[in-house]
C-alpha cells in the first residue's frame, strides 16, 4: 500500500476557518430564522473596484482576440504588472526593489506555505503567538515540527508570545532562529510595528544570518504616515527578508485571487556543503515548475488598482471598512469591553468577558445573538482568552452586529 505524509497526523484538528464554517452552519440548520452576521473570517464584501472590473472586462476581449489572444503567461507574472507594482509600492516609498524581485501569484496564503518549498529541513523557526494559523500548519505538514504539546504547542518551533504585557509585539529573541514569520499590519490582533521596531528586527536578522518572512496583506490599512508598509523601508532588509503582499483586502480580490511575493536577488541561505545560495534563482526556478501564473484578466485586473481612478476607488474600500473597524471599537469599548486593534489594521481583538473560553465566547455570540467571530485559541496557545472582529462586511451588518453584542 502507498503511505503518507504522516505528518499531516499531527495537525490538531481542521482547519480554522472550516471548523468555524462548519459550526456556523450546524447552527444556522437548526435555527433557519437567526439572521446570522458574520465577522469570523477576514472575507470581504464590497464589490471589486470598477476600474479592476472595466480592465478585467477589457482583458476577456483581448483574449477574443486572436491578436491580443494570450496563452501560458510568464510563471513570475507578466512584465507590465510587476514594473507597475515595484514603481508604487516599493521604489515610490524609496524601497530598492527591481520588478524582476517580484513574482505574481494567485494568494499570499499559498505563497507563504509554498515558500518552505526552498528552505532546508534543519532551521528553527520561530513564530508569534497567536498567529495566523498557515505559518504553523504548513510547517507541520513540511515535517518542520514534532508533535503538538498539551498546551496546543508544536514541538520545535519557537513560539513568541504577544500578549497584552507586550502589547502584541513580540520581543526578539535571546537565541538564535533561523525563520522568523512577522505579520504588520497584525493578523489577528491588529497590531502594528513602527521602523525602529522593524529595524531591530532587520538587525537581530542580519547578525544571525536569519531570514525574515514578512507578511504585509494588510498593509494598505496604515494610515498613520510614520508606519512602514514595508520591510524593505528598513535598510538593510534586502538581504535578510521575503516580503508577501496581496491583492485580497485592498482591492477586494479574495475571489478574484491575485497576490505577490518579493524575493531579492541579493538574500541567501546555506546550502548543506556550506555554499550561499541566492534564493531568488531557487523560488524561481520552484514556481517556474509548480505554477503556471496567474491568468491574464486578473493581472490586467490587479494592474488597474494603480491607476488614478483604480487608487481612488481602492482607498475608498480600505477607508470603508477602517469606518467599520472605528465603529466597532468605539461600540465594544463603550460596552465596556477591553479592546485592542481596529486602527490601521481591519481586525479587533478584544478580551473575553467574565474569563470566558474563546469557544465558549464564540458559541455564546453565535447563540444568542447570532454574530460570527473567530476563537483567540484558534490562533495560538497564547489567544486563548481573546476573541477576534473582523470589520469586512456591510455598514448595516456591522451596526447590527455590535446594536446586538452591546445590548446583552
Ligand atoms: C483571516 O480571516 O485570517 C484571513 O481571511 C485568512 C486569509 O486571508 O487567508
Amino acid at each position: 500500500m502507498a503511505t503518507i505524509n504522516d505528518n499531516y497526523l499531527k495537525l490538531k484538528a481542521g482547519y480554522l476557518f472550516p471548523e468555524i464554517a462548519r459550526r456556523v452552519n450546524a447552527f444556522a440548520e437548526a435555527n433557519s430564522d437567526a439572521k446570522i452576521i458574520k465577522l469570523g473570517i477576514g472575507d470581504v464584501t464590497e464589490p471589486l473596484p470598477e476600474a479592476c472590473r472595466t480592465a478585467m472586462i477589457k482583458a476577456v476581449e483581448d483574449m477574443g482576440d486572436r491578436s491580443s489572444f494570450k496563452g501560458y503567461g510568464p510563471e513570475q507574472g507578466y512584465g507590465w504588472l510587476r514594473e507597475t507594482i515595484a514603481a508604487h509600492d516599493f521604489q515610490a516609498r524609496g524601497c530598492d526593489i527591481d520588478a524582476s524581485e517580484i513574482f505574481i501569484s494567485d494568494g499570499s496564503k499559498c505563497d507563504t506555505g509554498n515558500i518552505l518549498d526552498i528552505f532546508g529541513k534543519n532551521n528553527k523557526i520561530a513564530v508569534t503567538d497567536p498567529v495566523y494559523p498557515v505559518y504553523v500548519d504548513t510547517n507541520v505538514m513540511a515535517g518542520n515540527t514534532g508533535n503538538i504539546n498539551e498546551k496546543g504547542e508544536y514541538d520545535g518551533l519557537v513560539y513568541l508570545p504577544i500578549t497584552t504585557e507586550n502589547k502584541f509585539i513580540a520581543e526578539i529573541p535571546t537565541q538564535k532562529v533561523d525563520l522568523i514569520y512577522l505579520c504588520f499590519p497584525n493578523n489577528p490582533t491588529g497590531a502594528t510595528a513602527t521602523k525602529e521596531y522593524l529595524k531591530a528586527w532587520v538587525d537581530y536578522a542580519l547578525g544571525h544570518g536569519s531570514i525574515i518572512l514578512f507578511d504585509a496583506a494588510y498593509e494598505a490599512f496604515i494610515t498613520d504616515p510614520s508606519l512602514p508598509h514595508s520591510i524593505y523601508e528598513i535598510e538593510g532588509a534586502r538581504d535578510c527578508a521575503i516580503e508577501f503582499r496581496s491583492f485580497s483586502k485592498n482591492a477586494g480580490f479574495t475571489g478574484t485571487r491575485c497576490a505577490l511575493t518579493v524575493v531579492p536577488k541579493t538574500l541567501k541561505a546555506k546550502a548543506l556543503d556550506a555554499s550561499e545560495v541566492e534564493l531568488w534563482k531557487l523560488w524561481n526556478r520552484r514556481q517556474s515548475t509548480k505554477f503556471n501564473g496567474v491568468s491574464y484578466i486578473v493581472q490586467r485586473g490587479a494592474e488597474a488598482v494603480y491607476s488614478e481612478a483604480g487608487k481612488a476607488q481602492v482607498n475608498a474600500l480600505v477607508s470603508f471598512y477602517l469606518e467599520n473597524a472605528k465603529i466597532i471599537c468605539e461600540q465594544l469599548t463603550g460596552a465596556g469591553f477591553e479592546v485592542y486593534g481596529g486602527v490601521n489594521a481591519p481586525y479587533i481583538w478584544l478580551k473575553t468577558p467574565n474569563n470566558l473560553s474563546s469557544w465558549d465566547f464564540f458559541d455564546k455570540l453565535l447563540q444568542t445573538v447570532h454574530v460570527v467571530g473567530t476563537p483567540g485559541s484558534g490562533f495560538g496557545a497564547a489567544g486563548e482568552g481573546y476573541f477576534r472582529i473582523s470589520a469586512f462586511n456591510s455598514r448595516e451588518n456591522v451596526q447590527e452586529a455590535m446594536k446586538r453584542i452591546t445590548a446583552k
